[in-house]
């Protein structure tokens, strides 16, 4: 299923050591093959000199960890949107906390990859940030407060205000906009009080990433959806 279905379940690489190497399709086989045993939707964001041999592999959702707002051309070491939908990835992060791009280019990444069909996942740190990223019409948008990124307490115990508040904002900007949010997820139970506050899924990184054994973790992801 390469379609990003809701309840999204979007798990981010980064760059961890663990996904050197053959970590990288390994963790997306695990990823591929909880989806496919539960029926929920599992997307993965590679690392990108990972992205074409995954996404021409496995049968589940890959995203490029970022774009840039560049078309096909002269644009040396540059990640165009083309490039990455031509590689097989359906989707992309934009403006993710650990790779911020500036706010008149969001903008241009979501039109450039709107213009190649991929879906956009664009991220913001508050509310704020929310609302202005939502004018650019992105299919989802992402709010995860860079403090509990990677932490131990998750934004749906620690911050769920910041979630309400950002669903209210961004469909008040356009309701077909989907929401998402994320830091600190790790377990079913963090999942499905994202989804009671009105999300449409999370986005999650260390609690998979760097759990003991991917597969368990992910289990209990999906464990009430
Ligand atoms: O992109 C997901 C991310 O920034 C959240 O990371 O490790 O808190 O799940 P983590």
């Amino acid at each position: 299923m390469k379609r990003i279905s809701k309840p999204a379940i979007v798990v981010n690489f980064k760059a961890y050591g663990e996904v050197e190497k053959e970590g990288a399709m390994e963790l997306a086989r695990a990823c591929e093959s909880v989806s496919e045993e539960t029926g929920i939707a599992i997307s993965i964001c590679p690392p990108t000199v990972d992205l074409s041999y995954i996404a021409r592999t496995v049968s589940i959702p890959v995203l490029s960890q970022n774009v840039d707002p560049r078309a096909p051309g002269s644009a040396t070491g540059w990640i165009t949107p083309s490039m990455v939908k031509g590689c097989g990835a359906v989707g992309t992060l934009i403006n993710h906390s650990e790779h911020k791009v500036a706010k008149n280019q969001i903008g241009e990444c979501v039109e450039l990859s709107k213009g190649v069909k991929l879906v956009t996942i664009v991220c913001a740190d508050n509310v704020q940030a929310a609302t202005q990223v939502a004018e650019f019409r992105p299919d989802f948008v992402a709010v995860e407060p860079p403090e509990l990124i990677g932490g131990n307490i998750s934004v749906t115990s620690a911050n769920p205000r910041i979630i309400e508040e950002t669903v209210d904002a961004v469909k008040g900007v356009n309701g077909s906009i989907a929401v998402l949010c994320g830091a600190g997820i790790k377990t079913g139970e963090d999942v499905l009080k994202a989804i009671e506050l009105g999300t449409s899924g999370v986005l999650l990184a260390s609690g998979v990433v760097k759990a003991k054994d991917p597969r368990v973790a992910l289990m209990d992801l999906v464990k009430h959806l």
